[in-house]
C-alpha cells in the first residue's frame, strides 16, 4: 500500500481506466500526458470517480527534463507506459513519426527510470505482434513479427527493446502485456474512448451510427473463413483490462526479469455478432453495409488466456453485453 505509480499517457482511454482501478486498488497515480488525443477534462473525471484527482504533469515523455522533473518531485514505485501513437492508418502515412515517437519515449523512460532506481515496468503492447497468424487462440509463445503496418512494429521493436534492457539488468522487471480489442467504457459514463475524426476502429464507429453522426457502418469483408463470414475478434472490457494492469504491476513487483502476457477474454465475436448484440442490448439501429476487406486484417484474433489467468490471476470477467451497453452510455453522454 501507499506506492506510487507513473502513468503515461493515462489520460487517454486505457490509460484514464487504469488510473480509476489503480486509485481503486490504494496506488497513489501520477499521470503524464501531453495532451495530444486526450483532454485535461479527463484527469478531473478521474477525481469524480474515485474521490481522488490524480497527480497530473502536461508533458512529453520523450522530453527528458519533464520526466527527470516527475521522478525528482515523486517517489514513484513502477510506471505503466501507454503514451504512443496508435492509429494504424496514420502510421503508414507517416512511419518516421511513429518511429520516433513511440521508441523514443520508451527509451527516455526506461532511462530516467534507471537513474532513478525505478525498476518496474509495465508495456502497452498489443497482439497486433502476432502479425498475419491465424493460429489461434494466440499464445504468449507463439513467434511474433510479421507486422502490418509501422505501429504495429513499434510494439514489435519496443517489445525487443524491453527484453534486452531486462537481460541486461537484473534489477529490472518488466511486463509485455499484449492487449486484443479493448472496448466499452467505465461505466459511470464519465470517461470513454474518445477517437479523432472518422474512427478507425469497430466500436467507436458502431456508437457513432446509433446516435446518427456516421450514416452506416461497412462491415470489412464477408467472405472470411468464420462462422458468418466476418472478422472475428477477442473484445475485452477496458475495465477488466485495466484491472490487468494492476494485477501486472503487482507482478512486476514481486518478480524480476521480463514476462508477457495475453489480456483479452478468450471468446471471439464476429463483426456482426458484435453489431448485433449491440442492437439487443440498447435497442438502437445500426444500419451497415458490406464492404470490401480491409488492407491487413486477418479472419481470427482471440486469445489464449490461460497465463494471465494462472500467473497474474486475473480474468476478464464482464461479457459483451456489458460491453456494448457500457459503450453507448458513454456515447451518448457525448
Ligand atoms: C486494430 C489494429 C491493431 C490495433 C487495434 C487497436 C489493424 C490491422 N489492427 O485491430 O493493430 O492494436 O486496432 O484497437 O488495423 N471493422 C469493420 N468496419 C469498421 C471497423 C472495423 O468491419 O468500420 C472490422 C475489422 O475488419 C475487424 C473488426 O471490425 O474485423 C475489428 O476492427 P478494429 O476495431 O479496427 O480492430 P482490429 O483491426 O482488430
Amino acid at each position: 500500500m501507499g506506492r506510487t505509480v507513473l502513468l503515461t499517457g493515462g489520460a487517454g482511454f486505457i490509460g484514464s481506466h487504469t488510473a480509476v482501478q489503480m486509485i481503486e486498488a490504494g496506488y497513489e497515480v501520477v499521470i503524464a500526458d501531453d495532451l495530444s488525443n486526450s483532454e485535461r477534462s479527463v484527469v478531473e473525471r478521474i477525481g469524480e470517480i474515485t474521490g481522488t484527482i490524480p497527480i497530473f504533469y502536461e508533458c512529453d515523455v520523450a522530453h527528458k527534463a519533464s520526466l527527470e522533473q516527475i521522478f525528482r518531485e515523486h517517489k514513484i514505485d513502477g510506471v505503466v507506459h501507454f503514451a504512443g501513437f496508435k492509429a494504424v492508418g496514420e502510421s503508414v502515412e507517416k512511419p518516421l513519426a511513429y518511429y520516433r515517437n513511440n521508441l523514443d519515449t520508451t527509451l527516455t523512460l526506461l532511462e530516467t527510470m534507471g537513474e532513478h532506481g525505478v525498476h518496474d515496468f509495465v508495456f502497452s503492447s498489443s497482439a497486433t505482434v502476432y502479425g498475419m497468424s491465424e493460429d489461434v487462440p494466440f499464445t504468449e509463445e507463439q513467434p511474433t513479427g510479421g507486422c502490418t503496418n509501422p505501429y504495429g512494429w513499434t510494439k514489435y521493436m519496443i517489445e525487443q527493446i524491453l527484453r534486452d534492457a531486462a537481460a541486461a539488468d537484473p534489477a529490472l522487471s518488466v511486463v509485455l502485456l499484449r492487449y486484443f480489442n479493448p472496448i466499452g467504457a467505465h461505466e459511470s459514463g464519465l470517461i470513454g474512448e474518445k477517437p479523432n475524426g472518422i474512427p478507425n476502429n469497430l466500436m467507436p464507429y458502431i456508437t457513432q451510427v446509433a446516435q446518427g453522426i456516421r450514416e452506416q457502418l461497412s462491415v470489412f469483408g464477408n467472405d472470411y473463413p468464420t462462422h458468418d463470414g466476418t472478422g472475428v475478434r477477442d473484445y475485452i472490457h477496458v475495465v477488466d483490462l485495466a484491472d490487468g494492469h494492476v494485477a501486472a504491476l503487482r507482478y512486476a513487483a514481486e518478480h524480476k526479469g521480463c514476462e508477457v502476457f495475453n489480456l483479452g477474454t478468450g471468446n471471439g465475436y464476429s463483426v456482426l455478432d458484435l453489431v448485433e448484440a449491440f442492437r439487443e442490448v440498447n435497442h438502437v439501429d445500426v444500419p451497415y453495409e458490406i464492404a470490401p476487406r480491409r488492407a491487413g486484417d486477418i479472419a481470427t484474433c482471440y486469445a489464449d488466456t490461460q497465463k494471465a489467468e494462472s500467473v497474474l490471476g486475473w480474468k476478464a470477467s464482464r461479457g459483451v453485453e456489458e460491453m456494448c451497453r457500457d459503450a453507448w452510455n458513454w456515447q451518448k453522454n457525448q
